[in-house]
């Protein structure tokens, strides 16, 4: 989109704290928060284009956050695409942008204090990435405050992220809508990531694996448990350029495995690395006999 568009002229964009503030108090309510760590997709456009739908402003954050990445992350290698993510967000309906730097957001350095996610911030992705959900909630709860926003949008893409933050605005008391939107696609059935642009030709075709293992474990959903269990990791070990980090079939409110008797809804996680790209993907299914 060009930068004349008549979007993006209504586009406010800051970079501290006094513009976010001052951007803010021109906002009427409901005021939605769309955040986002930058290398705006179809993912982040559907959320914005949700947050338009419910609410009477939005507010984009980019905010590449280093407090969610471990030291062999790829924090440095991380996609950024600040001139585009703005077309972006401005081309959906975003009406302010709130990018700041690391110094803006953590003036002293990293934060003594933090949010501890949990127990539930320790297995699926916790497990792999040890600090990771406390370093998200910490930013998310930061962005809130700054934002002061009434509704909160999050992909289902991140399935564990958005149960914690969902956990988060609960326990603390924070008194934000949480809105979740389905993951969105690619014609192939690739979910959009950030990540994607990190992918050869050769390990986009091998990332397909995930969403077609997913799609397997939902085709057996009715003969239960272990049928969704063992069609997904047919599909994987299939693949072996896909190196699995963890298949899980998992309570989506509390991520504990779910027993062979289990009846209802349950969420299907995969994560592996491909390439030197770590992608991950989930569905949401509904298990047991007679179900489908
Ligand atoms: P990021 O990976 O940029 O994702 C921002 C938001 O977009 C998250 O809510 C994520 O779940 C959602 N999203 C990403 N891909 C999606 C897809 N294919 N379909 C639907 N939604 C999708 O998640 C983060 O950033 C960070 O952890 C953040 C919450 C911003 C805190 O730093």
């Amino acid at each position: 989109m060009s930068p004349s568009a008549p979007e993006s002229a209504a586009l406010v964009v800051t970079r501290t704290r006094t513009e976010l503030a001052a951007a803010r108090a021109g906002l009427t309510g409901p005021v939605a928060v769309v955040m986002t760590m930058g290398a705006l997709h179809a993912g982040h456009a559907e959320l914005i284009r949700e947050a338009r739908r419910r609410a009477a402003s939005v507010l984009v954050t980019i905010f590449l956050n280093p407090l969610q990445f471990g030291p062999n992350e790829d924090l440095a290698r991380y996609p950024r695409t600040l001139d585009d993510d703005l077309a972006l967000a401005a081309g959906h309906g975003a009406d302010v942008v709130f990018a700041p730097g690391p110094d803006v957001v953590y003036p002293d350095g990293d934060p003594g204090v933090r949010i501890a996610a949990g127990p539930l911030g320790q297995v699926l992705e916790g497990a792999s990435r040890p600090g990771h959900f406390d370093g998200v909630l910490t930013v998310v709860a930061k962005l809130l405050h700054l934002t002061r926003a009434d509704l909160a949008f999050f992909g289902q893409k991140d399935a564990q992220q958005l149960l914690l933050v969902r956990r988060m605005v609960r326990d603390l008391d924070l008194g934000v809508e949480v809105v979740a939107v389905p993951t969105v696609r690619e014609d192939d059935g690739l979910a959009m990531s950030s990540r994607n642009r990190y992918l050869t030709p050769f390990d986009r075709e091998v990332a397909l694996v995930l969403q077609r293992a997913l799609e397997a474990g939902r085709r057996a959903a009715s003969e239960g448990p272990s049928a969704v269990r063992r069609a997904a990791r047919d599909v994987l070990v299939a693949e072996p350029a896909a190196r699995v980090d963890y298949l899980a079939l998992v309570d989506p409110h509390d991520l504990a495995d779910v027993p062979e008797h289990h009846h209802g809804e349950a969420l299907l996680a995969v994560a592996a690395r491909v390439g030197s790209t770590r992608l991950i993907d989930n569905v949401p299914l509904v298990v047991g006999r007679g179900v489908d």
